[in-house]
């Protein structure tokens, strides 16, 4: 009783629980300051009984001789292993759960810098230390460090995960809005003078008002039309040619599908391995081609490198009709962005006027699969 109100006072301390998993999270965590209250409990209570029990009576007796007990020291061996497996499987439940990103996730792109938070939707809008979201909908982070290692947290979500700056890797993380406000976002990682102002907020909106406010941004385009523009700025369309006749492999549906690497390896082409290609071409050579490529280290911002990422993956099998045309005939479908919110109008293909140079971009009117 004492410890079911103990643990009521506890919760009032805690954030709202404003994602799907925030409540899974509270009650394992409220589980942990139970049983540790309880416990603590016990063995001050022995310790206080055994203290008068077992005190000094007379000047130098003599105790009784105590051989061990196997029961005894089976029971205390036995509980505590028994608590700490149930403990273990309900940890990694949740685990599991909060770090298996769901298929039908919207992406929202984050880059860490000292210090701000960086935002960009695939629609095309831009955020700065702050994020607008929409309630009810699986949105996954994929997210990259600029300099040093941060951590993005936001405690209502009780979600938290390290941005970490190299080539080889995107972190990401997921969760699902189930209560429209403000909530804090965190920098939980120290990463210098400014650490503690690396702050800012997340705004979870009803999809109505979620759709009013995408449609109040992105004249400059969807994140995958600019980084179509980047694609063709960098030089990448030279060599990476729709129509498979380029020194390098063709991107066109390779998003989310395995590569097989020289030396028999296989990766899977998804957000990590496509900016790994970019950053360290070398990592991971696909077989049957050179390692031609150079570095875009230091060349392409992390910005742009998920616009690159958005790029490849709008003209990835999920929105490339099953019915396209044979690549040199009307080529792989339009570079149409992809529209991530389900539910949401469907704009008119865009096609990025910047690719201009090669004849695969061409618009056609394909329309814009949902994915
Ligand atoms: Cu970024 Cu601390």
């Amino acid at each position: 009783m004492m410890i079911h109100k103990f643990l009521l006072g506890m919760s009032m301390l805690l954030p709202e629980q404003a994602s799907s998993y925030a409540a899974d999270v509270d009650n394992l965590y409220l589980f942990l300051v139970g049983l540790t209250v309880f416990f603590t409990v016990l063995i001050t209570a022995a310790i206080v009984y055994f203290f008068v029990k077992f005190r000094r009576r007379a000047n130098d007796p003599i105790p009784a001789h105590i051989e061990g007990s196997v029961l005894l020291e089976s029971i205390w061996s036995i509980i505590p292993f028994i608590i700490s497996l149930f403990i273990f499987a309900w940890g990694a439940k949740i685990y599991l759960e909060q770090y298996t990103i769901p298929n039908d996730a919207t992406d929202i792109y984050v880059v860490g810098k000292q210090w701000m938070w960086k935002f960009q939707h695939p629609e095309g809008q831009r955020e700065i230390n702050e994020v607008h979201i929409p309630i009810g909908k699986k949105v996954r982070f994929v997210m990259a460090s600029e300099d040093v290692i941060h951590s993005f947290y936001v405690p209502a979500f009780r979600m938290k995960e390290d941005v970490v700056p190299g080539p080889n890797r995107y972190s990401t993380v997921w969760c699902e809005p189930t209560m429209t406000g403000t909530f804090h976002i965190f920098c939980a990682e120290y990463c210098g003078t400014s650490h503690s102002a690396m702050i800012g907020t997340v705004t979870v909106m009803s999809e109505k008002d979620y759709q009013v406010w995408l449609s109040g941004g992105a004249q400059q385009g969807t994140m995958a039309e600019r980084g179509a523009a980047l694609f063709s700025q960098y030089g990448c369309v030279t060599c990476h040619k729709s129509d498979a006749t380029g020194q390098c492999p063709k991107l066109e549906g390779i998003y989310g599908t395995e590569v097989l690497l020289e030396g028999g390896q296989k990766a899977v082409a998804d957000d990590s391995y496509i900016r790994e290609s970019v950053l360290s071409p070398m990592a991971k050579i696909v077989l049957g081609y050179k390692p031609l490529m150079p570095s875009f280290q230091g060349q392409v911002s992390e910005e742009q490198l998920q616009q690159l990422v958005a790029y490849i993956k709008s003209i990835g099998p999920a929105e490339t009709p099953a019915a396209a045309p044979k690549a040199g005939a009307a080529a792989p479908a339009a570079k149409a962005p992809p529209i991530m919110m389900s539910g949401s109008p469907e704009p008119a293909p865009v096609a990025p006027t910047t690719t201009a140079t090669t004849p695969s971009p061409a618009a056609s009117s394909q329309p814009v699969q949902k994915r």
